[in-house]
């Protein structure tokens, strides 16, 4: 029997390089599974020759069983940086609508997240929103469906809009929201995006906004407002401010501001003081525009 201290330590190397959760009731050994394909592709060959050279009877016939050769599966292609940074932002740039947009990031490979999320996470609510807001990464939850946001932080999330009458869900544009991510794809275990994750995505998010067309962007967390507003301050210097946020493809700049992410109210309560000053001031200027 393995000791407890080997399991334990074998689960938490899985939990530090991001296997964390199981998305089957069994495990499946996909080596084993490989190595049976390739077998299984080699043995018509295989049996062709033994009919035609038998072989001889002196054969030892207590000879080992021959190892099946360890076929490693081919490493898949990293795109370099500027390669996949040109990549990104052609297809962005074609894309023309939304299901564009979707269908661009479907064929986007140059981000490395993508080969271990099990979901894209695009976006979620009323297209038609006047108000868009973008957070950092999906989570396990917006992982497993594909959305972003329906996890703990996105119930908070949700109640944090309602508390200003504002609903994800909502008919008319405005009162309803639109929302998605910096990132596109579930980093493994939750961890930060890098750089270049983040780098890789924002022409998908900018596109977005030029197609979504929003009259006001909220960045929901620090990173996001990092990324999106081009700033370095961390997020208590740049919450409760109005910021103007452009690209070359918007006709016109909009306000956006930053919002503390959910996850960090979750853990800080008494951090839901600002939010609800943040939120209010969210309200006044969605009235007035
Ligand atoms: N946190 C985020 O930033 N985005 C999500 O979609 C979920 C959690």
């Amino acid at each position: 029997m393995l000791d407890q201290q080997i399991i334990k330590a074998v689960l938490q190397w899985h939990l530090d390089t991001g296997v964390d959760e199981t998305i089957a009731d069994e495990p499946q050994d996909r080596f084993a599974q490989f190595a049976a394909e390739q077998a299984q592709k080699a043995a018509p060959a295989a049996g062709a020759r033994a009919q035609a050279a038998p072989p001889p009877a002196s054969s030892p016939s207590s000879a080992p069983a021959a190892r099946a050769p360890v076929v490693k599966p081919p490493a898949p292609k990293a795109p370099s940086d500027q390669a996949a940074l040109a990549d990104a932002v052609q297809l962005a740039h074609e894309a023309g609508d939304l299901d564009g947009l979707r269908a661009a990031l479907e064929k986007f490979d140059g981000c490395a997240l993508k080969a271990t999320a099990s979901n894209l996470c695009f976006i979620d609510g009323n297209q038609n929103a006047r108000l868009l807001l973008v957070g950092e990464a999906p989570g396990a939850e917006e992982d497993r469906q594909g959305l972003p946001f329906v996890g703990p932080s996105g119930q908070l999330l949700d109640a944090m809009l309602a508390s200003v009458g504002l609903d994800r869900r909502a008919d008319d544009p405005a009162n309803a929201a639109l929302i998605s991510n910096t990132v596109f794809w579930r980093p493994p275990g939750n961890r930060t995006p890098t750089p270049r994750e983040t780098a890789l995505c924002l022409p998908f998010i900018e596109r977005l906004i030029e197609i979504v067309g929003p009259k006001a962007l909220v960045c929901v967390g620090g990173p996001s407002a990092k990324s999106l507003l081009g700033q370095s301050r961390g997020i208590t210097r740049l919450r409760g401010k109005w910021f103007s946020y452009e690209t070359p493809g918007m006709t016109a700049p909009i306000p956006a501001m930053a919002l503390y992410h959910p996850a960090y109210l979750l853990r800080s309560p008494a951090m839901k003081r600002d939010a609800w000053r943040d939120l209010l001031m969210l309200r006044r200027k969605f009235d007035e525009l």
